[in-house]
């Protein structure tokens, strides 16, 4: 294909803002698919994806589009992840393109989520075309909407094209859009091959499908290619485009978007971002920007039932094929058995990895509360990652402490702004700014600990907003802090997997709720028991189990026999699964209960 003739674009929405129902018009306009072949939004391929309704792996369709001026283009349209834990993956599948069509609903105005994939299209250099879908709907509002993109992002929306995806008005003067203002990618220059990879996926029966876009040079069937990243070599076994079914070329020249099969079986072979050169010639450099997209947050997770450990092992396993940023490693612990210790990029990633577990897997889990990377600083000063907080030295072992922190931004409607930034201020946010998107709505970024993030935040958010509100974070750096790690003591004996790291300001109470929740969950013992939270040897919050009474029935008699039946049931199940703590007694029941998530 003729250069001039492609246009390489993706679309940039907030969830549900109509990004799939669009992309569907947008193909089905250019008969790309016969109308009862298409299925209902075409772009999401995984069956989790449509259920959640949320984007993850990319994918690719290549649109034949006969444009007013007589000549029919080739329009790539590249879809991206939409949640800022893919941001890796969104700036790269980005970098593939030359425009961005920004949807943004137009009876909801922009959304947090929205604003951080905008911002990594503007750092590509992206030509971006604001479309206001769902103009069809009594509530939209365009004018409105177009001002808050102009008042949020800066964006000239003179240009905006209002439409609908649903009915379709303003379909064509997308396209005609996409041809007028979207660049074509620049001609081959002479020099090696170079192709970005944007996307690899999984595929039983072919391997790693990788997808790419080709910055310079040409890619046949047959050719021997080579990843830059890892010097692997491999030849090109097929090649072809999506439309978005797989259709197979010859070959595929500069500025084209593609897939390749070459008997890679991992997608950690063929990663997200590297650049595929020829073995024969091969390019000096890369293309820019590979990067190892590194797991921020960490949690254990451990089969209910013991027996399902290899399982939990090949279900890893499997999942890791397709997804390069999952990081898992065995971890064994006294009180909870054997399980993993896995690394994700943010929370959306790990509830993906879990739900598919448990579902595709049956797999019943216990998830531990998770907790970010930490940095201890050893007393020469190097810096070591923390990854689990009972792994942090003792205090007498480091000379300092680190944790991530984050640039959270908010979108509220102006009513709530108090409340938002009284809850960023109880998690240790500093107020960087706050601006009015319209006289209603307000924009407020603070930065703030990761680890104040991933616990409840999203739903206080949420719940302190009536929902309105939204709220989108980046990773900033690793920043000193005072941070403790609190250990609890059962019986004088340690319990290593309760120990947390936190400020040194919030020990006191995190240790109290602590306390206070295994004190509920233990059973009573024949003697006292003492439970504290300790810095290091220091108590800083305790509570204590008083001694049994002889019968645990005595407490009901003449009560009712189905309770009796179920206290001795409890007991019984307790004898099973006690884990002695010295000489206390401790049922996995309890140590799950403090540390699940769910
Ligand atoms: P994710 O895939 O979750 O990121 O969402 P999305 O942005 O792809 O949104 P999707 O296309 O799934 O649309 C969300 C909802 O809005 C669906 O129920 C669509 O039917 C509806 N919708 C999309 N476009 C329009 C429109 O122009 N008008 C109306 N009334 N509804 C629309």
């Amino acid at each position: 294909t003729d250069v001039s003739l492609i246009r390489n674009f993706s679309i940039v929405a907030h969830i549900d803002h109509g990004k799939s129902t669009l992309a569907d018009r947008l193909l089905e306009y250019c008969d790309a698919v016969a109308k009862r072949e298409m299925k209902k939004q075409l772009l999401d391929s995984m069956d989790l994806e449509r259920e959640r309704g949320i984007t993850i792996k990319l994918n690719a369709a290549r649109i034949e589009y006969p444009a007013e001026d007589g000549k029919t283009y080739v329009l790539n349209l590249i879809d991206t992840p939409g949640h800022v834990d893919f941001s890796y993956e969104v700036s790269r599948s980005l970098a593939a393109c030359e425009g961005a069509l920004l949807v943004v609903d137009a009876s909801q105005g922009v959304e947090a989520q929205t604003l951080a994939n905008v911002y990594l299209a503007l750092e590509n250099d992206l030509e971006i075309i604001t479309v206001l879908n769902k103009i069809d709907l009594p509530a939209a509002d365009p004018y409105r909407i177009a001002e808050e993109v102009e008042a949020t992002i800066g964006l000239d929306c003179t240009e905006a094209i209002p439409a609908s995806a649903k009915t379709g008005v303003g379909i064509q003067e997308i396209l005609e859009a996409v041809v007028k203002n979207v660049p074509p990618p620049p001609g081959p220059t002479g020099g090696p091959l170079r192709a970005l990879i944007y996307d690899s996926v999984y595929d039983e029966y072919k391997g790693v499908i990788v997808y790419f876009r080709i910055v310079d040079g040409e890619i046949r069937r047959g050719d021997k290619i080579k990843f830059m990243a890892n010097g692997v070599e491999r030849e090109v076994i097929e090649v072809g485009v999506r439309k978005p079914g797989a259709y197979e070329m010859e070959r595929l020249g500069t500025g084209e978007v593609g897939y390749m099969v070459c008997g890679v079986k991992n997608v950690l072979d063929a990663r997200v971002g590297d650049t595929i050169t020829s073995a024969k010639e091969p390019s000096e450099e890369p293309l820019d920007g590979y990067e190892e997209a590194k797991p921020m947050v960490f949690c254990g997770l451990y089969p209910t039932d013991a027996e399902d450990y290899e399982i939990l092992r090949d279900s890893l396993g499997k999942l890791k094929l397709n997804d390069a940023a999952l990081a898992y490693e065995p971890e064994a612990s006294s009180a909870m058995g054997f399980g993993f210790r896995c690394g994700f990029l943010g929370l959306l990633h790990m509830e993906i990895v879990q739900e598919r577990l448990e579902r595709e897997y049956n797999l019943d889990l216990v998830i531990t509360a998770p907790s970010v990377v930490y940095k201890a600083r050893t007393p020469k000063g190097e810096l070591i990652d923390v990854d689990s907080p009972f792994k942090m030295p003792d205090a007498d072992k480091r000379s300092g402490t680190q944790e991530p922190f984050v640039r959270l931004e908010m979108l509220t409607p102006q009513e709530y702004t108090g409340t938002l930034m009284e809850l960023c201020q109880s998690r240790r946010g500093v107020l960087m700014d706050m601006k009015f998107v319209t006289s209603a709505r307000g924009s407020i970024i603070y930065e703030i600990p990761l680890a104040e993030v991933i616990t409840d935040f999203f739903d206080q958010v949420k719940s302190r907003s009536k929902g309105y509100a939204s709220m989108e974070y980046q990773i900033l750096e690793w920043r000193d802090q005072d941070l403790v790690r609190l250990d609890i003591k059962i019986n004088g004996e340690d319990a290593p997997p309760l120990s947390t790291v936190c400020h040194r300001d919030q020990a006191h109470q995190r240790g109290k709720v602590l306390t206070e929740k295994l004190k509920q969950l233990i059973p009573r013992q024949m003697f006292r028991v003492p439970i504290q939270a300790c810095i290091g040897v220091k108590p800083v919050a305790s509570s204590a189990i008083p001694p049994m009474r002889k019968d645990v029935l005595a407490k009901c008699y003449g009560g009712d026999i189905s309770r009796k039946k179920k206290l001795l049931n409890k007991q019984a199940k307790g004898k099973k699964r006690m884990k002695s703590m010295g000489r206390v007694n401790v049922p996995q029941e309890a140590f799950m209960a403090v540390l699940d998530l769910g």
